[in-house]
């Protein structure tokens, strides 16, 4: 007689996240509810050999044995086994992972035999852990669909048939910005300057997701340009009811360097822009409509080489208090999310990373599903009762 279980479950997330965080053996106590730590305790290649505890059982027994694991990224399997077996003769386990409809399925098969003075034996080991791996498998399914989601952008708010334009969606934050609205069950229209493969590969990914969107070509730093990209709001459609100005340039330029050009040219995006995109929008307001400026963490810090990029961020903090204001008693709400630095797909070098990375409290740069976050939060009705307000998104700096 030997014990054998086969269970599964489909996880609805990319194949790579869920191969990497199921096997991070070092996050199981957190992945799995039965383990109070796992300690590596040697790494051969792609074999870890590691020491598992359970959490203390009602007489304060902590349990906990060694195994061995070797995950073959190339066939998305994994072997392993208990290196001390325990009430176990042995126990051989493998996981296989798959795609399928509805995601990726995870399939896990044990293999074993009690020793004969075991409290359970084969029958009674295999019903536990039958019952037992179902309760885990749904909790790593809860916890690996929630990552995904955040990764995506993905933010649980309902912001259905909202009419959206986000400024600047093709890259960083206002593609993480414009696919959270989407996602989330608004209609949105987004524009970019420049053509290339961010703006093919978001058309596609808009194509993919329920409602009606637009990517519009509409370059904000100039009025012509932002008098295109509202009649396309109008003509698409048709009324606002969130406006995120979201587009934004950067320059490093010393301050005895910089010209007049240069500082007209990024004040032209960040501040005119803002203020021409808001204004020409106006008409296309409904009531209870919310805006939503994309300032910057530095412009209240200060930063050497960007006076006139902080110049223009601060510029819009003026600009959102004077509006909430103004257009408050129209029934609409105007606030500013000031990101700290955030990972885009810009290269930043590592050493300015982690000097960044060790500024914030949490400890890492923000993702940009962390200001899709934010924007999703104040233009929700969540935020019904928040005007003028400077909302810092930034790790705690
Ligand atoms: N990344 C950060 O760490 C950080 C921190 C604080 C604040 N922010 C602010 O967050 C916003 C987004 O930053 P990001 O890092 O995501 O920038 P990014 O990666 O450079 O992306 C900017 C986006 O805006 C578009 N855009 C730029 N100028 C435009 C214009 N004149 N007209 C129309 N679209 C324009 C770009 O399209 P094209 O490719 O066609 O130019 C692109 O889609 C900016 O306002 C930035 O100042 C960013």
């Amino acid at each position: 007689m030997a014990g054998h279980t086969d269970n599964s479950i489909v996880i609805n997330a990319p194949m790579d996240l869920l191969w990497d965080m199921t096997n991070d053996v070092e996050s199981w106590p957190r992945l799995f509810s039965e383990y109070g730590s796992a300690e590596i305790l040697e790494r051969d290649g792609d074999t870890v050999r590691f020491r598992l505890a359970l959490h203390p059982d009602e007489n304060g027994t902590v349990w906990s044995w060694v195994s061995e694991r070797t995950p073959n990224p190339e066939t998305r399997t994994v072997d392993a086994h208990r290196v001390e077996t325990g009430v176990f003769q042995y126990m051989n386990l493998h996981w296989e992972y798959e795609h399928v409809d509805g995601g990726v399925r995870m399939r896990w098969t044990q293999d074993f035999a009690m020793k004969p003075d075991a409290p359970l034996d084969d029958a009674g080991m295999t019903e536990r852990l039958n019952r037992n791996t179902a309760v885990q498998m749904e909790r790593i399914k809860r916890i690996v669909e929630e990552a995904a989601e955040r990764a995506a952008g993905g933010v649980r708010f309902d912001h259905t048939g909202r009419r959206v334009l986000v400024t600047g969606g093709t890259r960083g934050l206002g593609r993480a910005i414009t696919l959270a609205f989407a996602r989330a069950g608004a209609n949105v229209l987004t524009c970019h300057r420049q053509d290339g493969p961010a703006v093919d590969s978001l058309v596609k990914e808009l194509a993919e997701t329920p409602g009606n969107h637009k990517v519009v070509k509409a370059d904000i730093g100039d009025e012509a340009g932002v008098e295109h990209l509202i009649a396309e709001c109008r003509a698409h459609l048709g009324s606002l009811d969130v406006l995120v100005n979201n587009a934004g340039a950067i320059s490093h330029v010393p301050f005895e360097k910089l010209g007049a050009d240069e500082w007209r040219r990024i004040l032209d995006i960040n501040l005119t822009g803002t203020f021409l995109v808001t204004q020409r929008a106006l008409p296309l307001l409904t009531p209870g409509a919310s805006i939503i400026n994309v300032g910057s963490k530095v412009a209240t810090v200060g930063i050497p080489l960007r006076a006139h990029y902080t110049a223009s961020k601060a510029g819009l903090t003026g600009l959102t208090r004077s509006l909430c204001k103004e257009l408050g008693p129209l029934g609409y709400r105007v606030n500013l999310v000031a990101p700290g630095p955030v990972q885009t797909e810009e290269e930043v070098p590592p050493e300015v990373q982690e000097r960044y990375q060790r500024l914030t409290a949490l400890g890492r740069l923000g993702q940009p599903a962390d200001i899709a976050g934010a924007v999703l939060f104040l233009a929700s009705d969540l935020g019904a009762w928040i005007s003028g307000e400077t909302l810092n998104v930034d790790g705690g700096i």
